[in-house]
């Protein structure tokens, strides 16, 4: 149940010190701003009417997608979005992780970097992503928008993958969650009763919650893959407030990036992964099926971290593989299935503990890992906190 804890630590981060610090303690970019590749994005933050587990109702999207768009670009890239609101509330979009160097006000969250912008507005998001590349993600910044206004955000880099397998498909795989109600009701009943939110009613995966919930057969994740190939999987946890396990069967991960700093890689038989964070992971599909269905289950479920209520359920998809005969032999109602053996149960803290353990920072040539080994005594560390003083 990080999610909220996150972004509140996160706002109280930005008001210290982005405004501050971040304006003055980096250098400007040597190449001149003519020369650096331009790419533009149109959002349209509009309603789009969306039926997941039998309800029906208007989702706060990007463009009309949910999940929204992918915005790919390459490390180094100028990045324009130019974010229209057509609906009657206010909005700003967050670019996650993102580190904006000198663009503190092209962040996104709204009464910090920025006023919110007002119905029939636009506004222009203009920053470059700088020594930076992998996956991470985009979200509404605006009270609980983000519960359905996100996408992934991946940074192609400039110099080869540190790693060498040779990757056939970039795979995003975006988890969520869904609310039958609507979410301004959820939250505006959580600040009144001043408890915890209502346990959302499924855990997506790329918006799709699986065939374990009521009427979620048709909207059910199946990724094709090819036998023998490696695929480098884009995980996002994009779910409001929970930390999540999430595991293939029969299938091992091996984690190669993460919040997109690579890593040393290491072999797993499931990841955990924390609200608004994003794993990078290879997999081999090294399967055998034989006469067996090809297919194989992916699942995602939370990791139990509070003893308040919260959404238990577990969110499934298929990766299925290509058969020879191109004959499609896996259509829904899907053959026998259960969960992976593999994947943690909820209460799996020796799980967690031990995979977290693992992350080490890829420290190599190319990408060596600067932490200062010694404490400097303060210097020239100057803290500026700011107020904004602008009246939204
Ligand atoms: C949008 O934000 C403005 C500025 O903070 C505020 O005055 C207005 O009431 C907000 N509108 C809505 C619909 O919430
Ligand atoms: C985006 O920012 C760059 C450099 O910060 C500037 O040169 C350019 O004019 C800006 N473009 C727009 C559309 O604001
Ligand atoms: C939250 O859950 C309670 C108990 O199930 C229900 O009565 C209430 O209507 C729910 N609130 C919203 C906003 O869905
Ligand atoms: C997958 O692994 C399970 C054990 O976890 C085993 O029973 C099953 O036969 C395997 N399935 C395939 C298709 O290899
Ligand atoms: C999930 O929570 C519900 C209600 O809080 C409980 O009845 C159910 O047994 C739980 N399921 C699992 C798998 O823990």
């Amino acid at each position: 149940m990080v999610g909220e804890r996150g972004e509140s630590m996160e706002i109280f981060f930005y008001q210290l010190f982005l405004v501050g610090i971040f304006l003055i303690a980096f250098p400007v970019p040597s190449s001149s701003s003519s020369s650096i590749p331009v790419r533009h994005f149109q959002f349209n933050v509009e309603w789009k009417k969306v039926t997941r587990l039998c309800h029906t109702k208007q989702l706060l999207t990007v463009n009309g997608e949910y999940p929204g768009p992918t915005i790919i670009i390459n490390e180094g890239d100028n990045v324009q979005v130019k974010v229209t609101n057509r609906v009657a509330r206010n909005t700003t979009i967050h670019w996650h992780g993102i580190r904006q160097l000198r663009t503190g006000w092209a962040d996104g969250p709204a009464y910090i970097t920025q006023c919110p912008i007002g119905t029939g507005k636009t506004y222009t998001y203009n920053f470059t992503v700088t020594n930076q590349r992998g996956t991470l993600l985009w979200h509404a910044h605006y009270s609980w928008q983000r519960a359905s206004v996100y996408g992934a955000f991946i940074i192609y880099p400039r110099m080869p993958f540190p790693f060498s397998a040779p990757v056939q498909a970039h795979i995003p795989i975006i988890f969520g969650e869904w609310w039958n109600a609507d979410v301004d009701a959820v939250e505006n009943e959580m600040t009144l009763y001043g408890g915890g939110p209502n346990s959302s009613d499924a855990y997506t995966i790329n918006g799709l919650p699986g065939p374990l919930y009521p009427c979620s057969i048709k909207d059910t994740l199946i990724q094709t893959v090819e036998r023998g190939k490696t695929y480098l999987l884009r995980i996002i946890n994009a779910a409001l407030n929970d930390e999540l396990f999430f595991a293939v069967a029969n299938h091992t991960l091996t984690v190669v990036e993460i919040d997109a700093v690579y890593t040393k890689p290491f072999t797993t038989s499931a990841i955990m992964i924390a609200p608004g964070q994003t794993t990078n992971v290879l997999l081999t599909a090294n399967q055998n099926p034989g006469d067996s269905t090809g297919m194989y289950v992916m699942a995602a479920r939370p990791y139990l971290t509070s003893v308040f209520p919260f959404d238990n359920s577990t969110t499934i998809g298929f990766l299925k593989y290509k058969t020879t005969t191109g004959i499609e032999r896996n259509k829904a109602p899907y053959p026998p299935y259960s969960l992976p053996s593999n994947l943690p149960p909820m209460e799996d803290t020796a799980f967690a503990t031990k995979f977290s353990k693992q992350l080490r920072s890829l420290a190599s040539v190319d990408y060596p890992c600067n932490v200062p080994k010694e404490v400097e005594k303060a210097r020239n560390n100057h803290y500026w906190p700011k107020l904004a003083r602008l009246s939204c």
